[in-house]
């Protein structure tokens, strides 16, 4: 192995073309690949910029020609020589125009053989690339991704300095914090028995800063939440969080849809057109049974209730009787894509989602086509053909349930429908702001109204009166910004006053001494003067997925976490030995 000695990088990989010509370099990377012809050996050299082509010459340098021949794939080294015009240029490389003919070389490093390729496309399973993550990383991908992250991170920060954010860190080790999910605890040695909790949020701290009075916080901060793991979930994620004084919802919207056009601007080259459009939480369930829906695509859904109210078909008519709907997404011209099977499986996909059945309708040849059709009034045929404005060849799905089931089991069809119909790009970009939440939704299990966002949300003005008579019907001050049908961010404005406040807690249910031994600090600060303020956080992860158009969280994260929330390079977590468990008091009973 040899040193750089005086050698010092002048050039990135690439950084060379044609203006370069007759430059002396001096390179540094990794060895991508070697190759062998005769008198000449290619090399390409790679680093974080890209690729470069070095070409070994026995009658440019005969030494480092011989040692050339050693290289193997991710060798370190240095090369120092002159940029040449390539004679045949290769068009799918940035710097396939030029190259560089060595004079010099240094193996700073030898490489065994990776486990891993290091290059682009290779369908190793993903347990060998997180195994092997720092071998994974170095794949031009892979790069890309977690420099775009670094890039948002460097425009968010720009940004939110400009706009007179102070960045002010919060704890980790902590009480737990009222988002809901599981906690991840520390035990601590010095106060035996005792935890902190991993924050699932700031959210009660940046509360805090703006009782203190600091106007206007941010922060890109890790959370974690022991959840169960989905493709767009890891138990330690990180937000960008902020939080404002003496704002309402059009204050907070406002600020954060200029950095949202901007991060889009910087980021990907987009125009966002501002204002993002909105839509309230009522409006996104009826139309597309979700409150993230994806706006890439219509397929909305309809309520056809009233068309079978009085329904020759009893499951329709009974359904409407007890108080359920029956609703439908109409999939224009398209009867012929869906044969038998497919439909067939389509109703297994509703079930999934809870759906008792799934019908369907299609206009052929001006005539309403159905399995169910002989169950039904040739005035109701008619009439779903008039409300449904049926053309040839549309088809429409039906379910009949509980509004709540139609809704889940229909909003998913038409993803599916739309996935398979190929209506889904990743460069298209539908952004818009849910509002007008419900403050509380109702846990069947806990038998209590529960809050849906958290419980220092703050009703809407008109709805305060009815926090104790009819909880249900309360709209929340919250508001999620939703991309592509994936919750990007959500927030709120809070509550900033205690008699509030402990009145929304006596509506969740909670005592005076739990809310105290839960919140008490929060509840002690809002004795002393707090400012109307609000806010609101951003899964970053999750918009940098949106970003680099992966739709795998750890594609976006340097050292993720499988999902069972263990770290396969690191093999973390492990069991700690008996020492540490002892000066923790903390002994370890599985149960079988
Ligand atoms: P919320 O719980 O909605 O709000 O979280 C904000 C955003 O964080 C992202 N997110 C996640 N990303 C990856 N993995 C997870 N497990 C995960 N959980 C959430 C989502 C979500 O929209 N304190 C409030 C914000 C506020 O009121 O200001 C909060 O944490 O993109």
């Amino acid at each position: 192995m040899e040193s750089m000695g005086n050698l010092r990088r002048t050039n990135m990989c690439n950084d060379l073309r044609m203006g370069d010509i007759e430059k002396e370099v001096i390179l540094m990377g990794w060895v991508q690949k070697r190759r062998n012809l005769g008198g000449l050996i290619f090399v390409d050299l790679r680093d974080v910029t890209g690729l470069l082509q070095i070409v070994f010459d026995t009658d440019v340098n005969k030494e480092a020609f011989e040692k050339a021949e050693t290289l193997r794939g991710e060798y370190v080294i240095a090369v120092k020589g002159k940029v040449k015009e390539r004679e045949s240029k290769n068009p799918d490389m940035e710097t396939g125009d030029v190259e560089v003919y060595a004079d010099e070389l240094r193996i700073l490093d030898t490489a065994e053989t990776p486990p891993i390729y290091v290059k682009d496309n290779d369908d190793v399973q993903e347990q060998m690339r997180l195994k092997y993550r720092f071998l994974d990383l170095r794949k031009p991908s892979m790069q890309k991704k977690l420099l775009t992250r670094a890039k948002m991170n460097n425009v968010i920060r720009n940004y939110m300095f400009e706009n007179s954010f102070n960045e002010i860190e919060t704890p980790y080790l902590t009480k737990p914090t009222p988002e809901g999910a599981r906690d991840y605890l520390v035990p601590s040695r010095v106060n035996e028995g005792k935890f902190y909790a991993l924050p699932q949020s700031p959210q009660l701290f940046k509360q805090l800063l703006m009782v203190s009075g600091f106007n206007r916080y941010y922060q890109i901060v890790r959370c974690f939440r022991d959840e169960d793991l989905r493709a767009n979930r890891q138990p330690e994620f990180t937000q960008l969080d902020c939080e404002m004084s003496f704002v309402d919802v059009e204050d907070v919207i406002a600020i954060n849809e200029k950095l949202i056009a901007k991060i889009f601007k910087e980021v990907k080259g987009i125009d966002i057109q501002l204002p993002i459009k909105r839509m309230s939480y009522q409006t996104a369930m009826d139309k597309y049974g979700s409150d993230k829906p994806d706006l890439r695509f219509g397929y909305e859904i309809n309520d056809i209730s009233e068309v079978f109210a009085n329904s020759t078909f009893n499951a329709f008519k009974s359904t409407v009787e007890g108080g359920g709907k029956v609703k439908c997404i109409k999939i224009d011209g398209s009867a012929d894509d869906f044969s038998k099977k497919g439909l067939s499986n389509l109703e297994k996909f509703v079930k999934t989602c809870g759906a008792k059945a799934l019908a369907w309708f299609k206009l052929k040849n001006g005539v309403v086509e159905s399995p169910i059709a002989k169950f039904l009034a040739e005035s109701e045929l008619e009439a779903l053909k008039d409300k449904m404005n049926l053309e040839e060849k549309d088809i429409i799905f039906v379910i009949a349930d509980k509004n709540s089931v139609v809704s889940t089991a229909l909003g998913a069809l038409r993803t599916k429908i739309a996935h398979s119909k190929n209506l889904i790009s990743n460069d298209v970009f539908e952004l818009v702001w849910i509002t007008e939440f419900p403050l509380f939704e109702y846990d069947e299990e806990e038998n209590r109204f529960v809050a849906k966002h958290h419980p220092f949300t703050a009703p809407i003005d008109e709805d305060i009166d009815k926090l104790e008579t009819s909880p249900e019907t309360c709209r929340a001050k919250a508001y999620d910004i939703v991309i592509n049908g994936d919750e990007i961010g959500g927030g709120s404005i809070r509550i900033n006053n205690s008699t509030l406040q402990n009145r929304m807690f006596r509506a969740l249910g909670l005592s005076e001494e739990e809310a105290n031994e839960k919140f008490g600090f929060l509840l002690e600060a809002f004795k002393y003067g707090v400012p109307p303020h609000g806010g609101i956080a951003y899964g970053l992860d999750r918009f940098t997925m949106l970003m680099t158009g992966t739709d795998n969280i750890r594609d976006v994260i340097a050292f993720p976490k499988t999902q069972s929330a263990s770290c396969l390079m690191t093999n973390a977590p492990c069991e700690a030995n008996n020492k540490q468990l002892s000066e923790l008091s903390i002994k370890v009973d599985i149960q079988e």
